[in-house]
């Protein structure tokens, strides 16, 4: 039984996300996280194999293991009254804590895989509330994005209500698009700026608020860019979030470095793009920048460029 989860990147609302702002996410279909099951030996119980996180374990032996946890609610869920005896593979080319939902695509990919061996047919709601869970238990807040988006594989408008359902929608994008993201090499578990984020809005609400509403504002006018097709309206709101994301206090030395070095070389617009702190920037380019803005981020540092073409599902 084979499964797959594609990663994804947020186009803009990261953070203000969390706060109950909307926010913009995009699936990345050419870089997924991948799980097959096969059946183990009789009493092997189940055993995950995870290459790509140099681990390999028994559920066993590592109950609380998020991923285990997560296996052991789907099997619940399923009403399995006996513990299978399956090992669990796990392959990703998602590079893990850099902003690209390495954790939700192989959640997502073993809730696939899980309701294909057991027969039983998911919505992409109810995939997506699984993986939330198990978010949960890794996060401690998340807003629900990286599953929703993960679940849905739709260029998504998210908006985070204080009861599900929370406001999930395709957006209109008039024409195509081109991003391209560079990775710092630096990573990140989103849990730690997420956590500082909440310190700094307790200390102080009224300004982050402030900065979260300005957020917002930000996104509302790349939903309206995006579905009028016009680009040059879009880079310089990525540059705004972006200054936005620097006084919440997420960005770092290693991300604008990457962030001017693509602005330098021609791109319309870039941001860091996630938890930050780390991770991945985005930026974007036009057919005739593209080549340019690549090479600028790899001499700038850039461990890995991917390039991904944004379009409305077919
Ligand atoms: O998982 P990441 O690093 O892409 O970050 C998710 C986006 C945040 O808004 C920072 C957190 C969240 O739960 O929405």
């Amino acid at each position: 039984m084979h499964a797959s989860a594609p990663g994804k990147i947020i186009l803009c609302g990261e953070h203000a996300v969390v706060y109950g702002r909307p926010a913009i996410a995009i699936p990345l279909n050419d870089v997924r996280a991948r799980v097959s099951i096969i059946p183990g030996a009789p009493g092997s119980g189940v055993c995950f194999d995870a290459p790509d996180l140099g681990r390999r374990w028994l559920i066993t032996s590592a109950p609380h293991d998020p991923l285990s946890e997560l296996t052991l609610a789907i099997l619940r869920q399923f009403g399995v009254q006996r513990m299978p005896d399956i090992e669990i593979a796990i392959t990703s080319d998602i590079p893990i804590a850099s902003g690209m939902g390495s954790g939700a695509a192989i959640a997502t990919a073993i809730v696939r895989a899980l309701a294909s061996a057991y027969g039983r047919n998911l919505s992409a709601a109810e995939v997506s509330a699984l993986v939330y869970e198990s978010e949960q238990r890794f996060h401690g807040t998340p807003s629900g994005i990286d599953n929703t988006v993960i679940a849905y594989e739709q260029v998504i408008w998210f908006q985070r209500r204080s009861e599900p359902p929370h406001q999930i929608e395709p957006i209109a994008i008039a024409e195509p698009f081109t991003l391209l993201i560079g990775d710092t090499g630096v990573r990140s578990a989103t849990r730690l700026p997420v956590g500082e984020v909440r310190r700094r809005w307790e200390r102080d609400p009224s300004r982050y608020e402030m900065l979260f509403d300005a957020v917002a504002d930000v996104v509302y006018q790349a939903r309206r860019a995006l579905a009028e097709g016009d680009r040059a309206a879009l880079g310089p709101l990525l540059d705004r979030n972006q200054a936005l994301l620097e006084e919440i206090g997420v960005s770092s030395p290693e991300l604008e470095r990457l962030i001017t070095a693509a602005r330098s070389a021609g791109a319309g617009g870039a941001k860091l793009s996630g938890g930050g702190w780390g991770g991945v920037m985005i930026a974007l380019v036009e057919p005739e920048t593209a080549q340019q803005v690549r090479q600028a981020l790899q001499a700038a540092g850039a461990t890995r460029v991917l390039e991904t073409i944004v379009q409305a599902a077919a």
